[in-house]
């Protein structure tokens, strides 16, 4: 993967140079997986969980595994997913995106096709055995096995965004895991952001995908990790600060990834244009165009949790530092607070006691309720 031309890049996967404080996940799940282990990696929206694994499936690619990725939100139906998966499996052997597609415009000329160049006689004949017609999701699911068996080696397939699986058919998990566990050179990871949901399908004694992968919990980024990443990054960008000053930040973020980055990139817009304003006053002002650039993201999380109906009111008591049961009866509260943490809006610490992952979130809603 190519570097960010950006300092502080956003809303993207993120090149291994920018991925902060990832390395023990990333020795952990590469082990893992090394071992035949498949994994459900759950964590909240916009924490990095497609930059780790992208960068897992890159090592792993390194020494000789084929990789696949697919994005079940991109492609949110069985032909589309079918397609994708299919094409991602295919690039292992014709190193290109959308190989289907081109093989059918090339299927028209002889010379066309001899424009598709493989890697081995297996990865051809695979790819040439898809031309005809679009795959069934079933043979995108066998697809890479197959290809693994017939090159001897072993393939690690991701499924991004797994908690939208049902959107794309009713009976999917059933119908993945009776594929999948006859499976014997595939390892197989699977991302979300809605925790509670993800987990019970593999935790639950009843559900398909019960016992098939290990759910690992993407860690939170070490706040060192930020402070020491974040010094030296704005010191590339031809800018000094202190360490105070990113250690400041890093606390006021949370060390949200996402949020971290933006707050950063508003730090290095204002000393750009006010060189000589003090670090604390800098800060401010990067942090209150942070909050403002993320209020879109917040106003349509914040509708987003509008069910169960007490979840507004416990979202508020929870940013204003209250416990969750105010007023209101425990069945409602308790009901919205499984919510709030399925959606990984808000995590529990112990009995009655919560955070949020993304303290820039509570600040939003407490400035909301001012
Ligand atoms: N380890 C990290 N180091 C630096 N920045 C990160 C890291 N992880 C995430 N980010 C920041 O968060 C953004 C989102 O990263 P990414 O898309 O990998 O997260 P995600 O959890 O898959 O998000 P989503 O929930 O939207 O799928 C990146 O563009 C970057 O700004
Ligand atoms: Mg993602």
């Amino acid at each position: 993967m190519v570097a960010s031309p950006w300092w502080f890049p956003i809303g993207r996967e993120v090149a291994p140079q920018d991925l902060v404080g990832r390395e023990p996940f990333l020795a952990d799940v590469a082990a893992r997986v090394r071992l035949g282990e498949s994994l459900v990696i759950c964590a909240p929206r916009r924490t990095g969980k497609t930059s780790v694994v992208r960068e897992a499936l890159r090592r792993l690619a390194g020494e000789g595994w084929l990789t696949a990725f697919a994005d079940l939100m991109r492609h949110p139906s069985e032909p589309r997913l079918a397609e994708a998966l299919t094409d991602a499996v295919l690039q292992n052997e014709t190193g290109l995106h959308r190989t289907l597609e081109r093989l059918r415009g090339a299927a028209a000329t002889a010379a066309g096709l001899m424009q598709l160049s493989t890697k081995t006689d297996a990865g051809l004949e695979f790819a040439l055995r898809f031309r005809a017609a679009t795959p069934s999701l079933e043979d995108a699911l066998e697809a890479g096995e197959m290809l693994a068996q017939r090159l001897g080696r072993r393939i690690a397939v991701v499924f991004d965004e797994f908690q939208s699986a049902p959107a794309i058919r009713a009976d999917i998990y059933g119908f993945m895991r009776s594929i999948l566990q006859r499976h014997q050179r595939s390892v197989y990871l699977f991302l979300g952001s809605q925790a509670g949901l993800l987990e019970q399908q593999f935790t639950r004694t009843h559900a398909p995908f019960f016992k098939f992968a290990i759910v690992r919990p993407l860690p939170d980024v070490p706040g060192e990790a930020w402070a020491s990443y974040l010094h030296d990054r704005f010191a590339q960008a031809g800018h000094t600060v202190s360490p105070e000053l990113c250690r400041a930040l890093v606390a006021r973020t949370g060390g949200h990834p996402h949020c971290t980055m933006v707050v950063a990139n508003k730090v290095l817009m204002a000393r750009s244009l006010q060189p000589d304003m003090a670090e604390s006053a800098l800060l401010e002002l990067a942090y209150a165009a942070g909050l403002d650039d993320l209020s879109a993201t917040y106003d349509e999380m914040y509708r987003g949790c509008a069910s169960p109906p007490a979840a507004h009111a416990v979202l508020m008591r929870l940013a204003g530092g209250m416990p969750p049961y105010g007023e209101a009866s425990g069945t409602p509260v308790r009901r919205a607070l499984l919510a709030l943490t399925d959606a990984a809006i808000v995590r529990r610490l112990d009995r009655g006691r919560y955070e949020f992952p993304e303290p820039m979130f509570a600040d939003w809603l407490r400035r909301m309720q001012a």
